[in-house]
């Protein structure tokens, strides 16, 4: 892991060196957004003092340098998945991402769709909502280990025309078979939406190899700035979708009686984009090549494992992940008698930052977790070991000093 190299990394990240009530930030809340490297702060800075015009439209040089850095981070974002640069919409995050699918996709009443207990709300809500147009919605359950009900997949109910699961869990960590879904689910005629907005940042992702139809995620939680995300759409069958937002350059032709619309990716690109965010994005994925996917997954594996070990020193602390096959860097939990936010609340005093309650996930934690909220500390590559030796001692006394069985 010669790239590996966290001292020289950690300086990329100029936040990280921050005091947070006197003690340097350690920073654990990767999976609700990342921090952003100077390469891509300083690019945002570079695209507004040299670049910036509204790309497409105008043909002056300008423009077109604008033009040229959108096109450029759209083909960064399909080689990083190994998509076509076509099959790349840009949206402002994986949220915005579903919700266009669950438009533009050609239900029809009587139709059904599954989601799952473990999903963010982001790939839970758009799909509820369909049940006013007479869709019916199924959720697949999961064990006490945090796994889904694969069963459930082998044989998918009649008229199932979407199946929508997210790689990674948010709350317990899950890392799901995404291939092997889509690959039962595709035999049985349905097509499959992936949210992968915990897990692409984290590891290689090939989205020919998964083979999903659709794939959301945003740039925030993967270095990149606010406001930018992606859908991937397989181009087989794109053109049997909807628009979502009408508008400027998603269309080829329009007079007051007939619209012909653009294909993908214009499709969905309606009205001027955050082509700074984009630009933004490109960065990101150059930052992140230059280490290597495979070399990031492989320390943060090795991080997650050091966390879950040292967390055997742990007393008054109850564990919700990390009990699954596969998990990544996610460690949700609470100490018992004391509500999460007090625990982030006390956790923050020593500069510690992680996330407290519902985790956007209400359903998988209260329902099933049967919890009124978690802490959630969650990792990412320029974490270090002495940082989750700091993070599970502060616990620990906090535990001792306020934890109760
Ligand atoms: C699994 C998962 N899906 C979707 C989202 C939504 O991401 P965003 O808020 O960037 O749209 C999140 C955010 O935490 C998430 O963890």
């Amino acid at each position: 892991m010669d790239n590996m190299d966290i001292e020289k990394i950690r300086k990329d990240f100029p936040i990280l060196s921050k005091k947070i009530n006197g003690n340097t930030l350690i920073y654990l809340d990767n999976a609700a957004t990342s921090q952003k490297p100077s390469a891509v702060i300083d690019g945002i800075k570079y695209f507004y003092e040299n670049i910036n015009a509204n790309p497409i439209r105008s043909i002056h040089g300008l423009a077109e340098e604008a033009t040229k850095a959108y096109n450029d981070a759209r083909q960064k974002v399909a080689a990083f998945i190994n998509a076509d640069p076509e099959e790349v919409v840009f949206v402002r995050n994986a949220t915005e991402a579903i919700n266009l699918v669950s438009f533009a996709f050609p239900f029809k009443e009587g139709d059904r769709v599954s989601t799952t207990y473990l999903e963010h709300h982001s790939n839970l809500l758009p799909w509820l909502r369909l049940k006013e147009k007479g869709i019916n919605v199924d959720i697949v359950s999961i064990s006490d280990d945090y796994e889904l009900d694969m069963d459930y997949y082998k044989q998918l109910p009649k008229n199932t025309r979407l199946v929508a699961v997210t790689h990674a869990s948010n709350v317990t960590g899950t890392i799901n078979d995404v291939k092997e879904i889509t690959r039962v689910s595709h035999e049985q005629g349905s097509l499959v939406l992936i949210d992968a907005a915990q897990s692409i940042p984290h590891m290689p992702f090939d989205v020919k190899d998964i083979g999903a139809d659709f794939i959301a995620f945003s740039g925030h939680k993967m270095l990149a700035p606010f406001g930018i995300g992606v859908l991937y759409i397989k181009k087989e069958i794109a053109e049997n979708l909807k628009p979502f937002l009408t508008g400027g350059e998603m269309i080829k032709d329009v007079s007051l009686s007939k619209v012909i619309y653009e294909n993908i990716p214009n499709l969905f690109e309606a009205g001027t984009q955050n082509i700074e965010g984009a630009y933004g994005m490109g960065l990101a994925i150059d930052y992140l090549n230059d280490i290597g996917m495979e070399n990031i997954e492989k320390y943060e594996n090795e991080l997650t494992s050091y966390l879950y070990e040292k967390s055997k020193e742990l007393k008054n602390v109850d564990i919700y992940s990390g009990k699954s096959k596969r998990f990544n860097g996610i460690f949700s939990f609470n100490v018992v008698g004391l509500h999460s936010h007090d625990t982030a609340y006390l956790l923050d005093k020593k500069g510690i930052a992680v996330r407290s309650g519902f985790h956007c996930a209400q359903p998988l934690i209260e329902d099933r977790l049967k919890l009124d909220g978690a802490a959630r500390a969650s990792l990412y590559f320029y974490n270090t070991k002495e940082e989750i030796d700091t993070f599970i001692n502060e616990l620990n006394d906090i535990a001792g000093k306020y934890g109760r069985r």
